[in-house]
C-alpha cells in the first residue's frame, strides 16, 4: 500500500489509541507485523504541547519505520500550527483525527463531531495540507449518527483536498462503540474515491481481517483494540492474508520476552512513578486470557516499582 511517497511493508495499520499508542508499543506491533503505527492523537491547542503528557505522546526517539502522528482539533489555523510543529518535530505522516467520539475531544467539537460540519471539514483539510509538506491522511466514522451517515461526502471532500488515505471506522459518532461495526459505508466510500481507503473496526483475527478486505475492497485494514496484549496479531493477519494458512500463536517463551522488553520500554519512556502505572495496564492485557481468576494481576497492581514488576513477571512465567 502506498502513501503518498511511502510504500507500506503491508497493509496493515496500528489504529490510533489515546493512551495505548505510544512509542514502545508502535515499536512492538511494527516489529511483530504492521506496516504502519498510528500516534496517540495530539491537541492542536499549543498551550498544552509542552506538557508532560504531550512531551511523551510526541516521543520518536529511535523510532523506526514511518512516522505518523495524529492531531485533533476543530481550529482550521490552529490545525495547521499544529501539523507544522509536528512535521518540524519528525512526523512523516499528519493523520487528522474525525474519528474520536471522547466527549472530552467533542466538547471541544473536534474529532468525529466536525463530521457534522462538512464546510469546516473542508477547511481544515485544505488549511492543514498547505501547511506542511508530508502527506496528510484523514481518520473518520461512516456519518455523525445512523441518520446522517455522510462519510460519502466527507470522503470525496477529503480526496479533493489532497488527503492521501482516509481510515473509516465503521460506526458512527452516536454509535461511540457500541454494537458491531458495519462495512456498508466504507464499501460505497470506496467506489466513489481512489486514494487508499482503510477500514477500521471490530478486525480482531485473521478470518475477520479477509472478510472484511473482500466486502469493502478495501486497501488496507486498521486494528486497534485487538492488539492490545496481543501485538502478534499483525504477524497473525498478514500471513493468514498472504498464504491462507494460520500462524502459529507465540510461545509462551516468546510472550515473556515480548511483554518484559515492552515494560521495559514503557519504565524507560515514563520513567520511574507513571512507567510501572501504565506498565499494569498493558500487562493486564497481555494476561487477561491466563489469568482468568485475576490473582496475578491483582498482585502485580499493587507493585509501584519498576524492577519489582519485572521480577513478579519472570516468577509468574517460571511458575505458570
Ligand atoms: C483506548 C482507545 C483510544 C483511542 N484513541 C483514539 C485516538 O486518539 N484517535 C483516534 O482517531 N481514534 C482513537 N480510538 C479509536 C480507534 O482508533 C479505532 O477507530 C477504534 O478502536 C475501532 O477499531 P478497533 O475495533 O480495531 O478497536 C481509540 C480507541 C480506543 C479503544
Amino acid at each position: 500500500m502506498q502513501i503518498g511517497p511511502y510504500t507500506l511493508d503491508n497493509n496493515l495499520i496500528v489504529a490510533p489509541m489515546a493512551g495505548v499508542t505510544d512509542r514502545p508499543f508502535r515499536q512492538l506491533c511494527r516489529r511483530m507485523g504492521a506496516g504502519l503505527a498510528v500516534s496517540e492523537m495530539l491537541s492542536s491547542n499549543p498551550q498544552v504541547w509542552k506538557t508532560s503528557k504531550s512531551m511523551n505522546r510526541m516521543d520518536h526517539l529511535g523510532e523506526t519505520g514511518i512516522r505518523a502522528v495524529q492531531i485533533a482539533g476543530a481550529d482550521p489555523d490552529l490545525m495547521a500550527e499544529a501539523a507544522a510543529y509536528n512535521e518540524k518535530n519528525g512526523a512523516q505522516i499528519i493523520d487528522i483525527n474525525m474519528g474520536c467520539p471522547a466527549k472530552k475531544v467533542n466538547k471541544k467539537m473536534a474529532g468525529s463531531a466536525l463530521m457534522q460540519y462538512p464546510d469546516l471539514v473542508e477547511q481544515i483539510v485544505k488549511s492543514v495540507v498547505k501547511a506542511v509538506n508530508v502527506p496528510v491522511t484523514l481518520k473518520t466514522r461512516t456519518g455523525w449518527n445512523t441518520d446522517n451517515r455522510n462519510g460519502v461526502e466527507i470522503a470525496k471532500i477529503a480526496e479533493r483536498n489532497g488527503i492521501q488515505s482516509l481510515a473509516i471506522h465503521g460506526r458512527t459518532r452516536a454509535c461511540m462503540y457500541k454494537g458491531h461495526a458495519e462495512y456498508d459505508i466504507i464499501r460505497e466510500i470506496k467506489d466513489y474515491i481512489s486514494i487508499p481507503v482503510i477500514a477500521n473496526g471490530d478486525i480482531d483475527s485473521p478470518e475477520k481481517a479477509k472478510e472484511v478486505l473482500e466486502y469493502t475492497n478495501a486497501d488496507g485494514l486498521m486494528i486497534g483494540r485487538a492488539a492490545q496484549g496481543r501485538p502478534w496479531i499483525f504477524r497473525e493477519i498478514d500471513h493468514y492474508l498472504r498464504t491462507g494458512e494460520y500462524l502459529a500463536a507465540p510461545d509462551k517463551e516468546e510472550v515473556r520476552g515480548i511483554l518484559l522488553e515492552h515494560v521495559i520500554n514503557l519504565h524507560q519512556l515514563y520513567g520511574e512513578v507513571l512507567g510501572p502505572r501504565i506498565a499494569r495496564k498493558h500487562v493486564g492485557w497481555y494476561l487477561q486470557d491466563q489469568d482468568t481468576d485475576k490473582s496475578f494481576r491483582k498482585l502485580f497492581n499493587a507493585i509501584e516499582s519498576g524492577n519489582e514488576q519485572l521480577d513478579a513477571l519472570n516468577k509468574y512465567f517460571e511458575f505458570e
